[in-house]
């Protein structure tokens, strides 16, 4: 979808070239760019500060049916971000009601200095990639197409060196928009079995060895934790193992997603306001497996693991009862204090199995845990959680890189009594609700052993209800940029 060109302004045949405005200094080296840039402000209605949009239509001197300039703000306070979302809103823009094309101009002028050239396209090239995409397979009629190709226009000299780069933000965009897909397909629709099944196929293509177990062997490896999730279902559920190999490959790193395909709560049924999204409580187990999927595609030199417990927590007649004692494939008994608490659940058992057959060098979950989660750092910022310092600053630095946004919350020894059971070895939830995403957190913190090991909460982020500059409402594909980009440091 993306491509390179370094074309003369004057040569370029699109429906749509977007220009990126910044407010103050002057963002291009060409001339004619330049001069293009400077011509919307005597419109009187545009003032290039961000998110400031405009069009121009049939543009004298060009072959170019329309131009959208964006506005940037000051030049000297760009960051990635900034051009991520400007790059974004200008692909919206250009949308049409057929499948056109578009050119987005790169800034190679004036740039804060924190800010390199290769680090400017590859924004650039995230804003537009991530905004052209929707699903539209359950839309009879289409109003809106995505564009079929998106030029990015730079400087002659650098297009040879940026199409690797180039290259990279594609794959991993389209591993973000995988994810997406997978979240935003309704629940009926992606059943455990199923979910693996679309799951498998795209991993065949990209290389990436899967192992499934269905219910029985779950049972032969006495998963009972994950099997009280789904025994409420009359789809029964799976654990998917994803497996970049490559060879001679000598550290491995296990990722584990939560991958609920519905969470109606179970006996201890949520409410109408709760109950409606709950097809997104995959979102983790789309995240890992489309980031396993992206590392195989980018040739990583690791081996990469996916450790997808897929499930769908349901009521009826054969489901699951708190106060029912479980016994996970650990070997540790959990007393259920709330089927609603199902995630750490499945989780357990993912983890617990991770530790004992990969012995990895870490492990990272990603789940959709707790509403606690969202209360504490809002929509937009997940969770994180680890004992391990370093891997907490390596994910950190990574989020930062991405703008996935990662906060550390604490695991203190103290509140582990707050798992305590009369009867079995520990309660899946706490006797309040306060601390509720710490509380899963230092439950999960009993099925890793001492293997290194970080949590993150996506359940804010992971979906949103509004559009945003370069994503639609919905699944964000939150995670998979943060995973390839942390991969590539561990
Ligand atoms: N899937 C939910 C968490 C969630 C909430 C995800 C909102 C996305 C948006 C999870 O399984 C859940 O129900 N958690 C409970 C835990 C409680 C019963 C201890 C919660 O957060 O209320
Ligand atoms: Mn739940
Ligand atoms: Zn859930």
């Amino acid at each position: 979808m993306l491509q390179l060109t370094s074309q003369d302004l004057s040569r370029i045949k699109t429906d749509t070239l977007i220009i990126p405005v910044g407010d103050d200094q002057a963002l291009y080296r060409s001339a004619a760019l330049s001069d293009w840039a400077r011509k919307p402000e005597a419109l009187g209605s545009f003032s290039a500060a961000a998110k400031d949009i405009i069009d121009i239509y049939q543009p004298e001197g060009l072959a170019i049916a329309r131009v959208v300039f964006v506005g940037l703000g000051p030049v000297g306070d760009l960051t990635a971000e900034g051009l991520r979302q400007a790059a974004g809103q200008g692909i919206r823009r250009a949308w049409q009601d057929r499948p056109g094309n578009a050119v987005l101009a790169v800034p190679d002028m004036n740039l804060p200095e924190a800010l390199t050239p290769a680090q400017v396209l590859a924004a650039a090239a995230e804003g537009a990639y991530l905004a052209n995409h929707t699903l539209s397979a359950y839309k009879s009629k289409k109003k809106k197409f995505p564009l079929k190709g998106i030029r990015l226009l730079v400087a002659a000299e650098h297009t040879r060196a940026f199409r690797p780069l180039l290259k990279r933000v594609e794959l991993t965009c389209r591993g973000t928009t995988l994810a997406r897909d997978w979240v935003n397909l309704p629940a009926n629709d992606k059943p455990p079995r199923e979910l693996a099944a679309m799951i498998t196929r795209e991993a065949d293509q990209a290389g990436v060895t899967t192992k499934r177990m269905d219910a029985r062997q779950l049972q032969r490896h006495k998963m009972g934790a994950l099997l009280a999730v789904g025994s409420g279902s009359r789809h029964p559920p799976q654990m998917l193992f994803l497996d970049h190999k490559p060879p001679k490959s000598r550290q491995t790193v296990v990722l584990v997603g939560k991958g609920v395909t519905f969470d109606a709560g179970g006996l201890n049924l949520k409410p109408t306001g709760a109950i409606e999204m709950m097809k997104i409580d995959m979102a983790g187990a789309a995240a890992v497996a489309a980031a396993v999927i992206t590392a195989a595609r980018l040739g990583l030199k690791k081996r990469v693991v996916g450790i997808l417990p897929l499930v769908e927590n349901m009521v009826s007649g054969t489901a699951f009862r708190p106060g029912d004692i479980v016994r996970s494939y650990s070997g540790q008994t959990i007393e259920i204090g709330n089927t609603d608490a199902e995630g750490r659940l499945i989780l357990a058992d993912a983890l617990a199995y991770a530790v004992k057959h990969y012995r990895p060098g870490c492990i990272i979950d990603l789940a959709t845990l707790t509403g606690a989660c969202v209360v504490a750092l809002g929509e937009r910022i997940a969770g994180l959680f680890s004992p391990e310092e370093p891997l907490r600053e390596q994910i950190i630095a990574s989020s930062r890189h991405t703008h996935e946004r990662c906060w550390p919350l604490p695991m203190p020894d103290d509140y582990r009594e707050l798992l305590k059971s009369d009867l079995a070895d520990m309660r899946n939830i706490g006797p309040g609700r306060w601390g509720g995403a710490i509380v899963a957190a230092l439950f999960l913190s009993r099925f890793v052993g001492d293997t290194p090991w970080a949590h993150i909460d996506i359940a804010g982020p992971a979906h949103t209800k509004k559009a945003s500059a370069y994503s639609e409402a919905g699944g964000t594909g939150f995670g998979v940029r943060l995973l390839c980009d942390l991969l590539e440091r561990l």
